[in-house]
């Protein structure tokens, strides 16, 4: 099946068979390959396969390695190789590749061709999706960066078979958040993978399309990223399983503030036992200082994405309101 996210052309396919003939669609002249350490090793053999006369830079793995270093280091191959203006890259693997790719492509010569494949849950769902690249620096996420969108994304799930179970878990995370981003129980009842994939892209879609510079509605799709950033700043865990503690503070949050969202508990509880998932369950109380210390935070008014009637909106507040409020709870 083939979907058009804005100017990206997204196939999502069983398994690896159509590859090639989604590339060729392409009428790409040169091509070059990008992909990091952990997927090289698992998936050496396929990509010679997949890309024969291809040059592949492999980047070591790892968040702490999606900075300008890196993307240095790929522009420093890819001239080395020869690459020229109407030449295109090809990213092999998760958030991180992708990203950094993505970012890479945008700049050099001020934008050649990019198409991504991802390999991880999260990137098939979200990284991928929707145009946003770049590389973290001077300890702050994604702060150098571009919108720039891949010419295609050939998503096929048959890669998460080698993924570490815990990065399955992740990208759930970001599934169960898509389920209160449209207002259906979609995800809930779908079993298939793939289509619980092309779901999620689907309202992703719908939020790039409308904003895609994030300065409105696509912001919607922070729900459960306010306090899920401070919990995977503090706590170390991965991003997706920070959402979904993110999502519950926020539903603690919202009903401390007296809004009855019973409702949208009960969805989540149903996503959390369809997917096997767990959370701690952390207490958003002590996390306010550090959600008012984010980036986020414009003039010390911070907006929260809440959810109310399955529906997403923004709560705008400053610290000492939300303390009020919340005194006696
Ligand atoms: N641009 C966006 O809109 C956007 C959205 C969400 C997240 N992100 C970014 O995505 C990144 C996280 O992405 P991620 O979760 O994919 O992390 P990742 O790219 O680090 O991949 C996770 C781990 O899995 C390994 N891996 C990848 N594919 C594999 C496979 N098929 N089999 C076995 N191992 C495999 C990787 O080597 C890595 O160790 C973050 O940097 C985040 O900022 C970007």
């Amino acid at each position: 099946m083939e979907l058009v996210v804005k100017d990206t052309v997204i196939d999502f396919e069983d398994n690896y068979l159509n590859l090639n003939n989604f590339i060729n669609k392409f009428n790409l002249n040169k091509y070059f390959i990008v992909t990091d350490s952990n997927v090289y090793k698992i998936y050496h053999n396929e990509i010679s396969k997949w890309f024969k006369d291809s040059k592949v830079i492999v980047i070591d793995a790892g968040e702490e390695n999606k900075n300008i270093d890196t993307v240095l280091y790929i522009i420093n191959n890819l001239l080395k190789e020869g690459i020229t203006r109407g030449d295109t890259i090809i990213a092999v693997g998760g958030g991180v590749v992708s990203d950094i790719c993505g970012f890479v492509a945008s700049i050099l010569y001020r934008g050649i061709k990019h198409i991504m494949i991802p390999t991880t849950l999260l990137s098939m769902v979200d990284a991928t999706i929707g145009g946003k690249c770049g590389v973290d620096h001077a300890e702050r996420k994604n702060i150098i960066g571009s919108f720039y969108e891949p010419k295609g994304i050939y998503i096929t799930p048959k890669f998460l078979e080698t993924l570490p179970k815990e990065e399955l878990e992740s990208g759930l995370g970001e599934v169960v958040k898509y389920a209160f981003l449209d207002n259906n129980f979609k995800l809930l009842e779908e079993d298939n993978l793939i289509n619980i994939i092309k779901e999620s892209v689907l309202i992703k879609k719908y939020y790039v399309e409308a904003d895609f510079k994030d300065t409105g509605l696509r912001m919607y799709l922070n729900f459960g990223h306010t306090f899920g950033h401070a919990i995977e700043l503090k706590k170390g865990i991965l991003h997706g399983q920070a959402v979904l503690e993110g999502i519950k503070m926020i539903f603690d949050l919202e009903a401390d503030l007296g809004l009855d969202i019973s409702r949208e508990k009960a969805l989540y509880e149903a996503l959390l036992k369809k997917f096997d998932l767990a959370v701690k369950g952390y207490n958003y109380k002590d996390y306010i200082e550090d959600i008012f210390n984010d980036k986020k935070n414009f003039n010390g008014i911070l907006n929260i994405v809440f959810i109310k009637d399955f529906k997403p909106y923004l709560y705008k507040t400053t610290k000492g309101e939300l303390y009020d409020k919340i005194r006696n709870k």
